[in-house]
């Protein structure tokens, strides 16, 4: 596996393939980044994983100084999931002068749920996003479904600039109690993590009521939603939203529409996501 720090290497390495398969990550890899390799690696000629602390998607409050850099790590599992390049360029490389030219994704994609929180979060995710995508040459992109509003706002965003590119979304890879796999899990405390799986059976039994009357309006929904915050809060969550929407667009759900519920819940410091398909 080889690991490349420069554009100009990077675009050496790739001009002997046609189909890079490629999995962006911000490292801290854990067993869902490495599941989307395993998945890439027959869906191109050469599996390229991505690792970039990415300035633009953290608002100042949040955890960008902090977030957890461990390239030697990461590589070490890159290379036993059968990854062949891994481009891990320094910010320097990535935002030689500030990036003043952003991509904007419409706000009905973005300003809602994650975005109405994290202002800004997606225009920093499209831009590094686009970047990497043109500077690996993917013609397959993996994501993982965990950031399901993510994976929405890219796929969009693709299919609008045609690009050749096949985004593909890997199931969410789950720790035995149903957290979520998430870089993040790493800054709760014991407590907290054994208090973390509530999120997941939170959604578990939403999911599980709406299974159970098919025909519910938009005002039983918004109850189910009222009460999971409720019951969260209760426990010490802080959550930021849990929704029931469309799967397709993420809009509020109309009869017949296949459905997701989603949430984000802070846990003492730490900001936790998840969200589970209907
Ligand atoms: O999901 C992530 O790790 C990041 O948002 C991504 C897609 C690598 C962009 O920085």
């Amino acid at each position: 596996m080889k690991i490349i720090h420069t554009i100009a290497e990077l675009r050496e390495e790739l001009s002997a393939y046609r189909h890079p398969a490629v999995v962006p990550t911000m490292g801290n890899l854990h067993a869902g980044h490495l599941a989307l390799v395993r998945q890439a690696k027959p869906l191109g000629d050469v599996t390229v994983s991505t690792i970039f602390v990415n300035r633009l998607q953290f608002a100042p409050h949040e955890d960008f100084d902090t977030y957890p850099r461990t390239l030697d790590a990461d590589c070490a599992q890159l290379e036993a999931a059968g990854c062949d390049i891994v481009f891990a360029p320094k910010e320097a490389e990535m935002y030689p002068q500030p990036q003043t030219f952003k991509v904007h994704p419409p706000t009905e994609l973005s300003d809602i749920l994650e975005g109405h929180f994290r202002p800004g979060f997606f225009i920093g995710v499209c831009t590094v996003v686009l970047k990497l995508l043109s500077l690996t040459q993917a013609r397959t992109a993996l994501f993982g479904k965990k950031d399901y509003q993510q994976l929405m706002v890219i796929r969009n965003m693709v299919k609008q600039f045609a690009m050749p590119i096949t985004i593909i979304g890997g199931e969410t890879q789950r720790a035995e109690d149903g957290l979520a796999l998430s870089s993040r899990n790493g800054y709760l405390s014991p407590a907290e993590r054994a208090q973390a799986v509530q999120l997941s059976a939170t959604l578990r039994s939403i999911v599980e009521a709406v299974r159970a009357n098919p025909g519910m309006d938009a005002a039983a929904l918004a109850r189910l939603e009222t009460q999971a915050m409720q019951s969260l809060s209760q426990t010490g969550w802080r959550p930021d939203y849990v929704a029931v929407r469309r799967q397709a667009d993420l809009q509020p759900p109309q009869a017949g529409d296949a459905l997701v519920v989603l949430a984000a819940a802070r846990l003492g410091a730490t900001r936790l996501i998840d969200n589970l398909e209907i």
